[in-house]
């Protein structure tokens, strides 16, 4: 499929649509496609033949949309994908009130509960965002079952120093206040170099929703991830320096994109998250695609995953042969603890560019 003259909207719904095909989720495809639509506001209907309207961070190449495919041992892939809303005309302002229009629309269509949204917002939609992303959406399909749909905030809108404090209270008013300096402890340890990145919310009823916190490390170690996957119960931290050996290759500190750790607060979590998430931007320690595909095989081996899976998914994506660009692979993660441990590829879309080998760690 060619981008000359497809919207971004349709572009990213033929793939979408090929992808949940790739995994076997067939069902429904349609409606799948409509959430897309729904999800990625009016801009969705700018071609994805010109250069991007809106610089979205989503993506390197600005495509306001990323697929992901998560594997469990035993269990479907799940296809997910973060979405950035934008305006007709975007602006950080305009951008806003869409992605707010967006979400009215999609609470009555798919049935969302937004209590939780709505008791944080305030601190994280201001008037005058000091950053460009200010909300964005993850999509999750699974077979035999309706989508569900996740926001993403940005804990530095308001600015840099005020992003703890943001969080801070974000967790004490979705209920999770005592679960706050096990993390702060932990992982934000190393002054302008550990940041808090997202907060996250599942638009679903209280009892299944989870909250998510990231952080991003920069210019980390082994050493310091480790510690920080510590903050959260129950999971497994002996697995973090195989994951980073195995797909970040022979390195030591990260230091180009930053590792980032994420934290998951279930319901009856009181003084600690229970779900933890490493993600590796494996896109600046590779040279090309096909050397990212490889080091996921390896790692779904490790973790008994069905390498074949991970392939129909990342055959559908690509539009080239995986050693003429970098970046098609953009993330790796291990998730461990609840709600369910496995494996995440991250796949961009590319809609309008592609990286070409090695170029990406000089743009970094
Ligand atoms: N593109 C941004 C980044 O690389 C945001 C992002 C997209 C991201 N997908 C992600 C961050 C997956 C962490 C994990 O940071």
């Amino acid at each position: 499929m060619d981008p000359q003259n497809v919207s971004i909207r349709d572009f990213t719904g033929r793939q979408l649509s090929a992808l949940l095909h790739s995994v076997g989720i067939t069902e429904n495809t349609d409606k799948s496609v409509g959430l897309l639509a729904d999800a990625l506001g009016p801009g969705g209907l700018h071609p994805a033949s010109t250069s991007p309207v809106w610089p979205s961070g989503v993506a390197d190449d600005h495509t306001p949309v990323e697929f992901s495919t998560a594997f469990a041992a035993d269990e479907p892939p799940t296809v997910r994908m973060i979405v950035e809303p934008t305006a007709t005309r975007p602006s950080r302002s305009a951008n806003t009130s869409a992605a707010l229009a967006t979400l009215d629309r999609m609470r009555h269509r798919w049935n969302l509960d937004t209590h939780r949204f709505d008791a944080v917002r305030n601190l994280f939609l201001p008037e005058d965002p000091e950053h460009d992303f200010t909300f964005w959406y993850s999509l999750v399909f699974r077979a035999d079952e309706t989508p569900t749909v996740k926001v993403y905030l940005n804990p530095q809108v308001r600015g840099e120093a005020a992003a703890e404090g943001l969080v801070r209270e974000a967790l004490e008013r979705t209920g999770f206040a005592a679960g706050f300096p096990v993390l702060r402890d932990h992982a934000v340890t190393r002054p302008g170099l550990d940041k808090y990145s997202f907060f996250a919310l599942d638009l679903v009823e209280q009892r299944r929703a989870r909250v998510k916190t990231y952080i991003s490390h920069h210019a980390a170690d082994v050493a310091d991830v480790t510690r920080a996957a510590k903050a959260a119960q129950g999971v497994d931290v002996d697995r973090v320096p195989d994951f980073c050996l195995l797909t970040g290759g022979n390195t030591g500190t990260f230091d180009k994109r930053p590792l980032i750790s994420s934290y998951t607060y279930l319901d009856g979590d009181v003084d600690a998250p229970s779900g933890y998430s490493l993600y590796v931007p494996i896109r600046d320690y590779v040279t090309n695609d096909e050397e990212a595909r490889r080091r996921v095989l390896a790692v779904m081996g490790k973790y008994d995953l069905d390498p074949t899976q991970f392939d129909n998914a990342l055959r559908t994506i690509a539009r080239r042969p995986l050693d003429d660009g970098v970046g098609l692979i953009a993330h790796v993660s291990l998730r461990m603890g609840r709600p369910r441990p496995g494996v995440t590829v991250y796949l961009s879309s590319e809609a309008y560019d592609v990286a070409t080998p090695r170029s990406i760690s000089l743009a970094v």
